[in-house]
């Protein structure tokens, strides 16, 4: 029996949804610490370019592709091309790597909330760099002192939303939390430039230094802008399933390309001009990895009157953030499980919740004495998964997307979809081009390099 496929009533709708799929840990967690991680200005004028080119084009692609199959990501590439099917599972495997790490992240986040709540904030700070260390290598007392039941948390709570179909209400709350979430970092950032040695920071992060140019920069500008905008995971061909066929396609994909980079760009100036002040103005002392946010923010929110308060607020902002997007990661892997095995959805549900728990476990325990000595690629558990999906998998699936459409069905079809009812398609050529020729070299150039370098056999 066919289902009739639910729409979204309309394109503001459809817009906010995918919104909030890709406002999450990405842009507030994961942004800011790559920007300060390779080279501050140029990463930043990197990625701008890479999304207003790459990015359009991969986005409205996916999403015409779901518009035109009203299919989910497995279907949608057999659809295409019969050949390209096993796109669709290369493409699901991606959420299957990412939510597990994804709600590790989560966890901390509750955990740092919790903390701000009881009224904890000014002991983070005054000890920040050692609270961070000492939680997530679990080697404080006592079982909350550890990461693992604030993953855990993390990981029921979503799942409790994805068996239960509540992500409408969900989605409710965070149309009106996410603008209160951006007036506040707004408001944050502001602060943070007020303090001594912000300026040298402030500089580092906007003007562009090329002679930190290199490819690992293009290398993960584009990781992270596959991971930030849900791209090259099947995500947006699933929205785009849902969408209204008469809604102007590229006005809304512009609208969520603005609203995601507009949010990136904030939580970076929010963190790394203080990040530069707490190290006296010196930029080349940052000392950027998964922990920036954890560590730098809380002692801002210490110079703060009402800090506490602040700081409280923030977290649990950055919570509703996280959380419609690992609802949204964890609700793509169950309906795959649903639809592949013909489980229903709880038994899915329930399966998908045991596999993210174990293997979210290793990026959780990856820190402590118990895994510490086990470092695949020589990398810590969760850097490695985060490696994996967005340095390898994301940029093959999209490399592959790009032939497909752009050698083997034609963008022309993408394209007619996109116009839909006599809608306008502005940036066509640049579609074109994009697609056909600029990303699949710029894919494979990276790609190569990145494969030739970990093999040891240049060195740039
Ligand atoms: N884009 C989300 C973020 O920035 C992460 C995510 C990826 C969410 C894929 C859903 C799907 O945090």
């Amino acid at each position: 029996m066919k289902q009739e496929r639910s729409s979204f009533t309309n394109r503001v709708g459809f817009v906010l949804a995918a919104a909030g799929s890709a406002v999450g840990l990405g842009n507030l967690w994961r942004f800011p610490y790559l920007a300060a991680k390779y080279g501050g200005g140029i990463f930043l004028l990197v990625y701008i370019i890479l999304a207003v080119t790459f990015g359009f084009a991969l986005m409205i692609t996916e999403i015409a592709i779901g518009r035109k199959t009203r299919l989910s990501c497995i279907g949608a590439y057999k659809a295409l091309d019969k050949r390209f099917g096993f796109l669709g599972w290369l493409a699901s495997l991606v959420p299957v790597i990412i939510v597990p790490y994804y709600c590790v992240i989560g966890g901390w986040v509750i955990k740092y909330f919790v903390e701000f709540l009881s009224g904890h904030g000014a002991a983070v700070a005054g000890d920040a760099d050692n609270f961070f260390s000492t939680f997530i290598s679990a080697s404080g007392g006592g079982v909350l002192a550890s990461p693992v039941p604030w993953f855990i948390l993390f990981v029921l709570v979503t799942a409790l939303v994805v068996l239960f179909g509540v992500e409408k209400g969900i989605e409710k709350v965070s149309r009106i939390l996410m603008p209160v979430l951006v007036i506040l970092s707004i408001f944050v950032a502001i602060f943070s430039l007020t303090m001594p040695g912000a300026m040298e920071g402030l500089k580092y992060y906007l003007l562009p230094d090329f002679s930190k140019f290199s490819t690992t920069t293009v290398l993960g500008a584009m990781g992270q802008l596959f991971y930030s905008m849900s791209l090259a995971m099947g995500i947006m061909i699933t929205y785009g399933s849902y969408m209204p066929k008469e809604s102007y396609l590229e006005h809304s994909v512009a609208q969520i390309e603005i609203f995601d980079t507009g949010i990136a760009l904030i939580a970076g100036l929010m963190i790394i001009p203080a990040v530069v002040a707490f190290n006296g103005g010196d930029p080349s002392a940052i000392n950027a990895g998964p922990g920036l946010m954890f560590v730098t923010l809380p002692r801002v929110f210490e110079q703060m009157a009402f800090g506490g308060i602040i700081g409280t607020a923030f977290f649990l902002l950055v919570l509703f953030a996280a959380l419609t997007s690992s609802i949204s990661l964890m609700e793509t892997v169950v309906s795959i499980v649903q639809d592949k095995l013909h489980w229903q959805r709880r038994a899915s549900t329930v399966a998908v919740t045991v596999v993210v728990i174990a293997l979210g476990m290793l990026s959780c325990l990856g820190y402590s004495d118990v895994l510490a000595a086990i470092k695949p690629l020589g990398l810590e558990f969760l850097d490695f998964f985060d490696f994996i999906s967005n340095s390898v998998l994301m940029p093959i699936v999209a490399f592959l997307t790009c032939i497909l459409v752009g050698h083997v069905v034609g963008t022309k079809v993408i394209a007619d979809e996109v116009k839909g009812f006599g809608g306008l398609f502005r940036r066509e050529k640049l579609h074109r081009v994009m697609v056909r020729w600029v990303a699949p070299v710029l894919l494979l150039v990276i790609l190569a390099g990145e494969l030739l370098k970990y093999f040891g056999v240049i060195s740039i």
